[in-house]
């Protein structure tokens, strides 16, 4: 690759995100909200599909559809990214028409799905006229027997690729995305090598799982010094055995943050909020003990920001970008880090 070309291949992703902050003028809150806890999968490492089948009365606390975009609508001039989670969100009676009312508006929406629901979720896709500032992420954990054993659904591994398939070939943008532990590190390479086959490497992008209260999996999953060590090989294997991979700090995060190198200028409770589905607001998922109020009772966004200062680490692409959106220094070490550090890793 050229010098020229490898500047302005760098420099693509900055210049996007810097027309959109100015574009955008005071539009500057990426949010996450769960819309639902309901699921229809039976995942080992996450056991938010546990939560209404041991209190179903929980459900009845979850907000409406008519609540969600009355909220969305008083804060609509602050919005510029919302990401919508679960529980599988799509579930959620009235998700099409939040996330129709969303890109209507001009706003850019992400949604992740388990895919299970595969026909239903294209129906609901299919009442999407505006598609054009929409990315949906499809989850997929491992080669078929291993995602299915994984998620506990069978067949789910094969609705997954019937939903990609759909995406692809109706112009959607999406991505696939894969939650890494201990218990798929060895097979991710052979899901890469079959997504390298169907042209979808580059869709790709991963996590670590963790533990939390957010998956409720505290007690579930042990992760030792063998299981990050197994994880990191993988990683590393992915890094050496796909070049078309981008090799930036979005991809190296994962791997730096696992040998504890890494960190970013995390914006959480400064430009980017957690919204559960009972309508409870944190500075991100993974701060659960740190609740800031609740939408019914205060709807202004703006009384949530400033009070929350970070005194904890993590790495997933989900709170990642929203910094690399809005914090200049790591816009800046975006940069710094596609041009310069690239080698020194791999
Ligand atoms: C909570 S799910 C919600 C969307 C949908 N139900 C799905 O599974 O795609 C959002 C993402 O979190 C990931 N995830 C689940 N458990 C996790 C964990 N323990 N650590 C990190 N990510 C996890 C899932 O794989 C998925 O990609
Ligand atoms: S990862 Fe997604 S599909 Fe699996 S239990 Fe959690 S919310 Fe449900
Ligand atoms: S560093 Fe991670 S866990 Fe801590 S506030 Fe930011 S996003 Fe949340």
């Amino acid at each position: 690759m050229s010098v020229l070309n490898k500047i302005k291949t760098v420099l693509t992703t900055p210049i996007r995100d810097i027309e959109g902050r100015l574009k955008k003028g005071y539009y500057f809150l990426s949010l996450e909200i769960s819309l639902t806890y309901l699921c229809n999968s039976r995942c080992t490492f996450c056991n938010i599909w546990k939560i209404y089948k041991e209190n179903p009365n929980l459900l009845k606390k979850e907000l409406s559809k008519e609540e969600w975009i009355d909220f969305l609508s008083k804060n609509n001039k602050y919005l510029a990214w919302v990401s919508l989670t679960g529980g599988e969100p799509l579930l959620k009676d009235g998700a099409i028409d939040i996330i129709n009312y969303l890109l209507n508006n001009g706003k850019n929406v992400e949604i992740t799905t388990n895919a299970i629901a595969y026909k239903y979720i294209i129906g609901n896709l299919e009442k999407i006229k505006n598609k054009k500032k929409l990315f949906v992420g499809v989850s997929l954990d491992g080669p078929k027997e291993i995602h299915d054993k994984l998620r506990g659904v069978p067949g789910n591994f094969d609705n997954a690729i019937k939903l990609l398939e759909w995406l692809e070939q109706n112009n959607f943008n999406f991505g696939i995305s894969v939650t890494i532990s201990y218990q798929n590190a060895p097979y991710i390479m052979e899901l890469f090598e079959f997504l390298e086959k169907r042209g979808w490497i580059d869709k790709v992008s991963f996590r670590v799982a963790t533990i939390s209260q957010y998956y409720r999996n505290e007690q579930k999953i042990v992760i030792t010094k063998e299981h990050i060590q197994s994880i990191k090989e993988a990683l590393l294997k992915i890094y050496k055995g796909y070049p078309r991979f981008r090799k930036d700090k979005f991809y190296f995060g994962n791997l730096l943050f696992l040998e504890g190198k890494i960190d970013f200028d995390c914006v959480a409770g400064r430009n980017f909020l957690f919204i559960d589905p009972y309508g409870n607001v944190y500075p991100c998922l993974y701060r659960l003990d740190k609740k800031l109020g609740n939408i019914k009772e205060n709807p202004n966004l703006l009384n949530y920001l400033g009070k929350f200062k970070r005194d904890c680490k993590c790495w997933s692409e989900c709170h990642y970008l929203p910094a690399r959106r809005s914090s200049t220094k790591e816009l800046l070490s975006y940069i710094w880090f596609r041009l310069f550090s690239n080698k020194k890793h791999l």
